[in-house]
């Protein structure tokens, strides 16, 4: 269904409340999510990005009972990643000859997806695009954001930045704006977004807000390709972008372990009292690995300077869930946080060592040499981990 963001500019996406993994089965999206695709009806028609594939048909039915595809005059496609391109193929069926701008990267990304020379226009940062009463598209390479081929389009007048994924976030809403949702909820899918997925590209995310911010436009709306659009103060994405850019933390220590027989659990639950007695003021979070949801766990390490990983010892080694999770931290790189290992073993014990390799191939810096309990903690062991925990509270005061 079309709806209106401003003057002749009009959403024509899809909102899917039915996702609940995003990026095969990467990230979980317990809110859904949604496609944001954009139509521009100036004398020139242009449409801004499609849906993803499951959702070509019925993305090109409703467009077509809203103008005449053959109207449209250009495709800009912000981002080849199949969540915005997919409906492509089925679209240029039937408007074969139509014009899609984009970066030369994005040529690359969308003939490796779908083998088509369709009729590409390559843009560089300040190519503009005519589109009539006065208007005009102007193009902002915006590569590694995520994407190598990611870029930005301005919409002059009406002074729209159309930025894809970047100030998105996987929320479904039938209502377009973020002004008319629930803020709770949307900074929440927000703060997700960025942990989960643009972590390791901060450094471009500062220089990126800054030069667009440089270039002086006046700026009205926000369009995302995903969740809402940003028309209430939407430079306060871009401002928490900022902060979350610059090694952000909270006075929070995240305490992540896997258990078998509960032993590691309760050195997780006793060194967290530890901490409780001499650091009252840190939010402390405990999460079994096994249990919970690793992409809300990844945005509570976001939010944390310190972090302790647990596993009991097996096979010499530690459960596959610990590893599984810190590959998905080292791959974010996460900067500027602490970290300590600790675990329950029965003989060989090397699951300590093996999680303090893991924090420091992660570049965490460690707090503390890390804390092993034998079997099921005995009262002496117990008395251990309190200490263990007082030593980090201080530590992290
Ligand atoms: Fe929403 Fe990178 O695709």
């Amino acid at each position: 269904m079309k709806k209106n963001v401003k003057n002749n500019v009009s959403w024509v996406g899809k909102v899917d409340w039915e996702l609940k993994n995003f990026h095969g089965h990467e990230y979980s999206t317990h809110k859904g999510s949604s496609y944001n695709s954009y139509l521009i009806q100036e004398e020139k028609t242009v449409l801004i990005d499609t849906v993803w594939k499951p959702f070509d048909k019925q993305f090109i039915k409703d467009l077509s009972e809203e103008i005449d595809l053959k109207k449209i005059d250009y495709i800009v496609a912000n981002h080849a990643e199949i969540d915005h391109s997919g409906a492509l193929p089925e679209l240029m069926k039937l408007i074969p000859d139509t014009p899609i701008y984009c970066t030369t990267r994005g040529v690359k990304s969308l003939k490796g997806h779908y083998h088509q020379n369709w009729n590409f226009k390559t843009i560089k940062t300040g190519d503009t695009l005519d589109i009539g009463n006065g208007k005009q598209l102007i193009f902002i390479e915006a590569p590694m954001l995520h994407w190598p081929d990611s870029m930005f389009c301005y919409l002059t007048v009406d002074n729209i930045l159309f930025s894809n994924d970047a100030f998105g976030q996987h929320y479904a809403t039938e209502h377009l704006f973020n002004d008319l949702v629930d803020q709770g909820e949307l900074f929440t899918e927000a703060i997700k977004y960025y942990a989960n997925i643009l972590t390791p590209f901060s450094p471009l995310v500062i220089k990126k807000i800054k030069e667009f911010v440089s270039l002086d436009l006046p700026l009205d709306i926000i369009c995302t390709s995903h969740g809402v659009i940003w028309r209430d103060n939407p430079m306060q994405i871009a401002e928490r972008y900022l902060q979350w850019a610059d090694n952000y933390q909270e006075n929070q220590i995240t305490i992540i372990y896997d258990t078998m027989w509960n032993g590691t659990k309760r050195m997780a639950e006793k060194i967290s009292e530890g901490i409780q007695k001499v650091n009252s003021g840190i939010t402390i979070k405990l999460y079994h690995i096994s249990i919970s949801d690793k992409n809300d766990i990844i945005t509570e390490v976001f939010k944390s300077k310190a972090v302790l990983v647990g596993s009991p010892t097996i096979n010499k080694g530690v459960l596959s869930s610990i590893t599984g999770i810190m590959e998905e931290i080292r791959g974010l790189s996460f900067k500027n946080k602490k970290a300590a290992a600790f675990g329950t073993y029965g003989w060989s014990g090397e699951s300590v060592t093996m999680i303090t390799k893991l924090l420091e191939d992660a570049h965490f810096e460690l707090m503390t040499d890390g804390i092993k309990a034998e079997w099921n903690p005995n009262d002496n062991a117990v008395r251990e981990c309190i200490l263990y925990g007082e030593k980090i509270g201080k530590i992290l005061a």
